[in-house]
């Protein structure tokens, strides 16, 4: 099973688009980050101590990490802001810190994130970098993909691209 958050705050725009066909392409299950009542991470170390994996914050987050602890493949789409994840993917994927290396092991990550930039601009190989550590951090599988969404036409060429990832 896999899960896909969906990052944007902006309801049925360009990254949602391209999550909804990845998810239904795939017959995941989507969340949209921006309806997850979360508060961030406050690093508070319990679920790497007596927590044993769980959170200590009982809110929105809770359910998302259940299913996302069950599921064996998780993809993330996300505009870029600012050279980065928006705030609302940044929480959720902040708060999957209390998962532990047997639940992160062997999973596909997939990334893909769309800005108002050129496909071949800097920020993409910046996050692809940053995923390919991270990933490589709780061994996962990372299939990442970073796309300019400027305009329909645009679009249309990301959501070709999103669809080899079918
Ligand atoms: C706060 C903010 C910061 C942004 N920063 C970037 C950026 O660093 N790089 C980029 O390519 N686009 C940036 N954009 C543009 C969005 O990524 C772009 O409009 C994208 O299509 C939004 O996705 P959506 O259609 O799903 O909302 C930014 C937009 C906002 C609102």
């Amino acid at each position: 099973m896999e899960i896909v958050i969906a990052g944007s705050p902006r309801k049925g725009m360009y990254s949602d688009r391209l999550a909804s066909s990845y998810a239904e392409a795939r017959n995941a299950e989507i969340i949209y980050a921006r309806d997850v009542k979360a508060s961030p991470c406050r690093a508070c170390g319990w679920c790497k101590g007596k927590g044993n994996g769980e959170c200590v914050q009982k809110d929105g987050m809770s359910d998302v990490l259940s299913r996302i602890r069950k599921a064996d493949a998780l993809a993330v789409f996300s505009p870029v802001y600012w050279w980065q994840l928006t705030a609302q993917a940044k929480i959720i994927i902040d708060r999957l810190y209390a998962m532990t290396d047997e639940e992160w092991n062997g999973k596909l990550l997939t990334v893909v994130v769309n800005g108002a930039a050129e496909d071949d601009d800097r920020e993409f190989a910046i996050l692809r970098e940053q995923f390919e550590e991270m990933a490589h951090y709780i061994k996962a599988d990372l299939r990442f993909l970073g796309v300019g969404t400027t305009d329909d036409a645009a679009f249309e060429k990301a959501a070709e691209k999103v669809r080899k990832l079918f």
